[in-house]
């Protein structure tokens, strides 16, 4: 949904890592400094760091905001009583693992009761790491939310969504991602009657477009389709919940008025959306296949050069073209871990038990690839240009091992033949006929 930029409500402005500025009341943003002894229209300054103060400037996130109440004004938090599903992590397993889609429960679930636990490999302490929910909602959040534990990647896969934020709002489709910075203030509504997807919380450095090298300045996700909101504020003194995740637990507290209160704000560290159908991919114009790198759309580094924290990478619509080339993405055993997820249509790799809504999990140096079925059409095709259709899969890849949650390993859409794709592979070897 590409929405009218002239709406006062629901503009956006275009761009990643810019220093973006908004103001939802004219001169409402100071000019010429951060926090004037008294800010325009009687509205306190705040600063949300994304990163430490000292980190270098290319790295460095932070968001200047003026609100009608500091977000020092809420009494304390209490542990709640319901606490995310899918914890604790269960056992450590090399096994490939895959899932159905989960069902949308019937009864009232907002976007936080449905987020559901499935792999981590990072306690929610550590600055480095990610875990993995399915999300699944069928009720607009009356309440608010806010994740202290990392930024947060939305992946939906049915349903559309508007995040209204303490920055403003962004609208969002399947076939769209929402990236919320860590401890930014958001309430999901939904606008369908049903929502699923993903999320990927990201405990360590915060996404960002990867580098080109040889590509160069042009190609896979462009910064201008990246889209952060307009500033949209909630003068409203109803008495409103606020929930925090703190380490891996929900928290509440009732405040005496809306948190999305911002009426002003400029800033880099800010929500943002982008549209996978957006992304200029690339590929092979003469034989065998790049990496599936080629497919990243947003990284967190590690300290280790090139060694991601989370690589988000997607497998769009495409043209194969390549000759004398066995097509689909080949046998591999990798250092990083792939959690797999589809958004819509069906993945080249896999004739079927791989649904929208679904996952697959292939930890570091577990053997995958193409199933029996996919690899016997790919050696026996005959090679002209085609063009794979109707399909996004995607990867959240990252360098740590990905632990399931007890509810991952126990669901029953966890898959207990899925090893069994592999061993229809026909016996081709002929030593007497090269
Ligand atoms: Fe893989």
């Amino acid at each position: 949904m590409n929405l009218d930029a002239s709406s006062p409500v629901l503009g956006y402005q275009s761009g990643f890592g810019n220093e973006f500025s908004s103001e939802a009341l004219p001169g409402a943003l100071p000019v010429g400094q951060n926090s004037p002894q008294k800010a325009p229209y009687g509205l306190y300054a705040e600063l949300l760091s994304g990163t430490a103060f000292t980190m270098v400037r290319s790295e460095s996130r932070r968001t200047w905001m003026y609100r009608i109440q500091p977000s020092a004004n809420h009494p304390a938090f209490v542990k709640l009583e319901r606490q995310l599903a899918g914890g604790p992590l269960g056992p450590v397993t090399p096994n490939r693992l895959r899932w159905n889609p989960l069902p949308i429960p019937v009864e009232a679930t907002d976007f936080i009761d449905g987020l559901v636990g499935m792999v981590a490999n990072s306690g929610a302490e550590k600055p480095s790491g990610i875990s993995i929910y399915h999300y699944r909602a069928n009720t607009s959040m009356q309440r608010v939310f806010f994740n202290a534990d990392g930024e947060l990647l939305v992946v939906p896969e049915q349903g559309r969504l508007r995040i209204c934020t303490e920055l403003g709002r962004l609208d969002l489709e399947p076939l769209e991602i929402a990236v919320i910075p860590r401890g930014l203030k958001f309430r999901v509504e939904l606008l369908d009657p049903q929502a699923r997807g993903y999320v990927a919380e990201n405990h360590g450095a915060p996404l960002r477009l990867p580098d080109l090298g040889p590509i160069g300045s042009n190609g896979l996700a462009n910064p201008r389709d990246f889209l952060a909101p307009v500033a949209h504020y909630e003068d409203d003194q109803s008495r409103t919940t606020l929930v925090q995740k703190f380490l891996g637990e929900l928290w509440g507290c009732e405040l005496d008025h809306s948190p999305l209160n911002v009426v002003a704000w400029h800033g880099n560290n800010v929500p943002y959306k982008y549209d996978l159908r957006r992304f200029n991919t690339l590929g092979t114009v003469s034989f065998d296949h790049p990496d599936p790198s080629i497919f990243t759309v947003l990284t967190s580094p590690t300290s280790v050069p090139g060694l991601a924290n989370l690589d988000f990478v997607i497998f769009p619509p495409r043209w194969m073209v390549a000759e004398n080339t066995f097509r689909p993405p080949w046998f591999h055993r990798n250092l990083m871990n792939e959690f797999m997820g589809l958004i819509q249509g069906s993945y080249d790799a896999k004739a079927e038990g791989f649904l929208p809504g679904g996952a697959s999990l292939h930890s570091c140096m577990s053997a995958h690839g193409p199933d029996g079925e996919t690899c016997t059409k790919a050696i026996t095709a005959e090679l002209q240009p085609s063009k794979i259709d109707n399909t996004m899969a995607f990867m959240f890849e990252t360098s740590q091992v990905l632990r399931p949650s007890r509810f991952a390993l126990e669901c029953a859409q966890l898959q207990s033949n899925y090893d069994a794709c592999w061993a229809s592979l026909p016996a081709t070897f002929t030593p007497n006929r090269r």
